[in-house]
């Protein structure tokens, strides 16, 4: 078991900075997950770590070895990738013992370790089968388990879940967050849905252009996330955001056409900034239906329906104040219609305010 370690990790090609100057630090039996967009540099700073890819700034230690020069099979990890990369012409059997074979470990500890990881993974009745003759979630189970019976100090994984329908994802997300429980392997993983992110990850950490915007709990990122790529990319539907200055030496939120008054709880924060152009993000969540039990101090707008998707356990209306959509969840007891008029309410106390300049978190 180790931690991974990366300090001031860059990664250049030719021209092209893709990974700037990267920080982080996952902990020994830790659940890492990588997020980001795409092209935003996941897989790239991934295959630094297995060592598929030269550094070009910077160290990375796999517990307290430095690995920057060490070739891909004295690194201790163990990968799995999107597209599965099983051997089509071995069996399931062989492809889960290849690894094991070259390192010349005794047949009856392979037989053992193969076993287990079948019965554990629910593929021990496929073994003689050949990967053509698996669904996509069996094949991706056979690539989990080449990785668990190597018995590395760290598993890597990089969009293991894309190419499979929705409803398997949900299936195989909570199996490998389980497995990762139960064997205690220090994981990164990496995705760019950031609903697997929130769901797997211990931590979670999120890229953009190669930048790492925030590491944290998934709830540290959801309550306080630190500027405002992170709140937007965090949460279904996204945070809204209303364009306002900080008015009334921190009393109020002047948006273009209305103005929402400052609760207790953040005075502290506008008071501080009294003058200054925000952007003032409030969850669909925290938009609720007038009459409805609420938290807090909370202020009434009335909105204009646009658009209104009911999903069965909520319906998700969008409706404009102002210049401003906003999107709210609501009780689906009633859909409105286009163009009617509904009176909501906003938790003020859980609103979140971002320099609109710098993007970062105020407070
Ligand atoms: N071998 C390469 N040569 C040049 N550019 C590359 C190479 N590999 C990746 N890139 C670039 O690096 C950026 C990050 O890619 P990648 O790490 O694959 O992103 P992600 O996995 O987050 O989608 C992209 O802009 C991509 O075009
Ligand atoms: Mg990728």
């Amino acid at each position: 078991m180790a931690g991974v370690t990366l300090k001031g990790v860059q990664k250049r090609f030719d021209k092209t900075v893709v990974i700037k100057d990267l920080d982080l630090e996952i902990k020994d039996q830790e659940f890492m997950v990588l997020v980001g967009p795409s092209g935003c540099g996941k897989s790239t700073a991934l295959r630094m770590i297995a060592g598929l890819e030269e550094i070009t700034g910077g160290t990375i230690a796999i517990g307290d070895r430095v690995v920057n020069d060490l070739p891909p099979k004295d690194r201790d990890i163990a990968m799995v990738f999107q597209s599965y990369a099983l051997y089509p012409h071995m069996t399931v059997r062989e492809n889960l013992e290849f690894g094991l074979r070259i390192r010349k470990m005794p047949p009856a500890d392979i037989d053992k370790l193969v076993n287990h990881a079948a019965q554990m993974l629910g593929i021990d009745h496929l073994l003689d089968r050949k990967p053509r003759e698996l669904s996509g979630g069996q094949r991706q189970r056979v690539a989990v388990g080449r990785a668990i019976v190597r018995q590395p100090s760290v598993f890597l994984f990089d969009e293991p879940l894309s190419n499979l329908d929705a409803k398997l994802r949900v299936q195989m997300r909570a199996e490998i967050a389980k497995l990762q429980q139960r064997l205690k392997t220090t994981t990164i993983y990496v995705t760019h849905d950031q609903v697997e992110a929130m769901t797997m990850g211990q931590r979670v950490a999120v890229l953009k252009d190669g930048d790492l915007k925030q590491v944290g709990t998934p709830m540290e990122l959801y309550d306080h996330p630190a500027n405002l790529f992170v709140a937007s990319f965090i949460g279904t539907p996204p945070m809204n955001f209303i364009a306002a200055t900080i008015a009334d030496g921190g009393a109020t939120l002047a948006a273009s056409k209305y103005t929402l008054p400052v609760p207790a709880s953040l005075r502290p924060v506008t008071a501080k900034n009294a003058g200054r152009r925000v952007m003032v993000g409030v969850r669909p969540e925290n938009i609720l239906e007038a009459g409805v039990d609420t938290r807090g101090e909370t202020a009434a707008l009335t909105v204009e329906v646009e658009i209104a998707e009911p999903l069965g356990n909520e319906v998700v209306v969008h409706g404009r104040v102002g210049d401003d959509l906003l999107v709210a969840k609501l009780d689906p007891h009633h859909v409105p219609g286009l163009g009617d008029k509904v009176n909501l309410v906003i938790e003020l106390d859980s609103l979140h305010l971002f320099d609109a300049e710098t993007e970062q978190r105020l407070g």
